[in-house]
């Protein structure tokens, strides 16, 4: 496939039958959130369950998990070394079993970089079987180069955002699971920086990602099998303006005073503890508490 064929565009089908068409080494960044499994038929206290249109989000489990293999797996094959993946996904449990996303994502290609915690604030299933769990998960996968399986450290403008990412849910669209635009920002932001690249969500549902990819100036590719989505989607990519001051609003809470390295230098806290020094005495708690006070202005 040329890359006039993918690059913008948005494909109405299954996201693993689409992704196995697309060329190797063609993505930066990813960000989705798949469906679930949830099964339609487990009623929440609060609002109406979810249901995407012409899709079911019930499947045997096992099979689940072997697609989302598949389908991990063929990002990893599209994504260039060095590129990242941001899937977003949570703790469900049946029959009072857990199932944790990390029993399928760790059989993947991917190496596991980190599990950010989206504190929601509130959710739908308020039973009592277990604290109202109003937390899911978003896990940053990375694809090594050169065998290394570190990577490039953050910016310190992005890595002081911290692993723990409070958005309240998406209120004012019509798609049954969005995510909010600040999410895909913050993951797109982080790793591009100002760079260019090609953004891609093999889920992208009402095309929350794509636009933020827009309005960061990236190139993106979509997948949805719900040709109403998909609809949706190029509708909002046509009217991304409306969007500009939402994903503005996540962009200026990357901002750092001073690095850590620059901080390092000047002798002046840095977070390492360490007793008998002078950043154990009350230089030491001021220069903390400045740094307390910032990430909290930040935040
Ligand atoms: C959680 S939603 C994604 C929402 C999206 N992040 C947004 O902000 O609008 C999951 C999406 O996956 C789509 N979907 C379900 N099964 C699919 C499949 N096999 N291939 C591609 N898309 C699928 C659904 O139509 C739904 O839009």
């Amino acid at each position: 496939m040329s890359q006039k064929e993918y690059i913008n565009k948005i494909f109405q089908g299954d996201a693993l039958t689409v992704l196995k068409g697309l060329p190797d080494k063609i993505v930066d960044v990813g960000v989705t959130s798949p469906p679930y499994n949830k099964g339609e038929n487990k009623k929440g206290w609060l609002v109406k369950n979810v249901k995407y249109a012409g899709v079911s989000d019930k499947i045997n489990e096992d099979k689940y998990q072997e697609n989302q293999i598949d389908v991990l797996n063929e990002v990893f094959r599209i994504t260039k070394a060095g590129g990242s993946f941001f899937y977003n996904h949570k703790i469900r449990w049946e029959q009072g079993r857990i199932i944790h996303p990390m029993d399928w994502l760790r059989k993947t290609k991917w190496v596991i970089r980190q599990e950010i915690i989206w504190d929601r604030m509130i959710a739908a299933n308020i039973r009592g079987w277990r604290f109202w769990q109003v937390e899911e998960r978003i896990y940053w996968l990375y694809k090594p180069e050169n065998k290394n399986f570190i990577g490039k450290e953050l910016e310190p403008k992005h890595a002081l955002l911290t692993s723990m990412w409070r958005f309240s849910p998406e209120r004012k669209n019509s798609h049954p699971a969005p995510f909010p635009i600040a999410l895909p920002v913050r993951a797109i932001y982080s790793i591009m920086n100002d760079k260019n690249g090609v953004v891609i969500d093999p889920y992208c549902g009402s095309g929350t990602t794509l636009i933020a990819a827009k309005i960061l100036k990236h190139n993106y590719v979509g997948i949805d099998i719900s040709g109403e989505y998909v609809e949706m989607a190029e509708k909002r990519l046509q009217d991304y303006e409306n969007e500009l001051r939402c994903a503005q609003e996540e962009i200026c809470k990357h901002i750092v005073l001073k690095t850590f390295k620059e901080r390092k230098l000047n002798g002046e806290f840095t977070g390492r503890y360490k007793p008998n020094d002078k950043h154990n005495n009350s230089y030491y708690k001021q220069d903390e508490m400045n740094l307390f006070s910032y990430t909290k202005n930040v935040k």
